[in-house]
């Protein structure tokens, strides 16, 4: 679906932004749509954007987890966000470079924008591997699986399973722990899986699926409920850090965070995500 009269790429790499956007634009015609696709090295191209993907960074390599990234990336990200600051200081910012919950706070930091503005993808990245998963293992259609994973991404992540349900009936109708057990610890190493196969780079189709969800659901303010990672204050007894929860987006970015009714359990292990995420914030922070 079309979202915008224009796209600009931007990377500090001369000529492949230029040559992507080519591309894409050059697609146009056969997918039926009419944006301008501009790429670019210049902040100055991105002038006064509305909404800006942040996917700027290394890529782990098999074997890394995202916090090993956290150095690297986050001096990425802090300067991409200065620049957005600048050049489109009105933009709504997503997020999507790993360790992701910090990059959003880096980028909450530097950019200065408003909490309900600036908003990390991984939720629905990583939902939508839950949910493949489990429509793989029970072969029905993915379409009728409705989930929800909440957390960090990482290894904390924490998909709620009594919130999963197959045309509303309930996963647990279907699988013994055990086997859902496997499905959940195939999701928490679902960016690993395919990092592991590709060698050099990380996924790409899914991660860009899921932030084009987002995307749409701000751009056309369509009220969305998607787990995000959101700026917490409070909810869920938890402050002070980003983490994947259950977000309303519209126009207006996130515009409520959802707090659904968790099990002693469920909570322990969300604080538990919430910890990891504020203790690699405190590392940033000493380095
Ligand atoms: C993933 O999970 C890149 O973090 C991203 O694939």
């Amino acid at each position: 679906m079309q979202v915008a009269r224009e796209v600009v790429l931007i990377d500090i790499l001369e000529g492949i932004p230029q040559g992507k956007a080519l591309d894409l634009y050059e697609s146009g015609p056969v997918l039926g749509y009419d944006t301008r696709v501009i790429g670019t090295n210049d902040y100055k191209d991105t002038k006064d954007s509305d909404l800006v993907i942040i996917t700027a960074g290394v890529p782990r390599k098999p074997g890394m987890s995202r916090d090993d990234l956290l150095a690297t990336n986050a001096d990425i990200v802090r300067n991409v966000s200065g620049e957005i600051k600048k050049s489109s200081p009105e933009a709504t910012v997503i997020v999507v470079s790993n360790p992701l919950d910090v990059m959003t706070f880096v980028t909450k930091e530097t950019t200065g924008f408003p909490a309900n503005r600036v908003f990390g993808m991984a939720g629905v990245l990583d939902t939508a591997r839950y949910r493949t998963f489990i429509a793989e293992r029970l072969q029905v259609s993915v379409t009728d699986i409705q989930a929800l994973v909440l957390g960090g991404h990482g290894d904390t992540m924490v998909p709620l399973v009594r919130y999963t349900t197959i045309s509303g009936i309930p996963l647990d109708q279907f699988l013994s722990k055990d086997e859902i057990d496997g499905l959940i610890d195939r999701t928490r190493k679902g960016g690993a899986e395919i990092v592991g196969y590709l060698k050099e780079g990380s996924a790409y189709y899914a991660p860009s699926a899921a932030v084009a969800q987002m995307v749409e659901a701000v751009v056309f303010d369509r009220k969305r409920i998607l787990p995000c990672a959101a700026w917490m204050s409070g909810e869920y007894g938890i402050s002070d850090t980003y983490l994947g929860v259950p977000c309303k987006l519209g126009r207006d970015g996130v515009e409520e965070i959802i707090e659904v009714e968790l099990t002693g359990d469920e909570k322990a292990a969300l604080e538990k995500s919430a910890e990891h995420v504020k203790s690699t914030i405190e590392k940033l922070e000493n380095l």
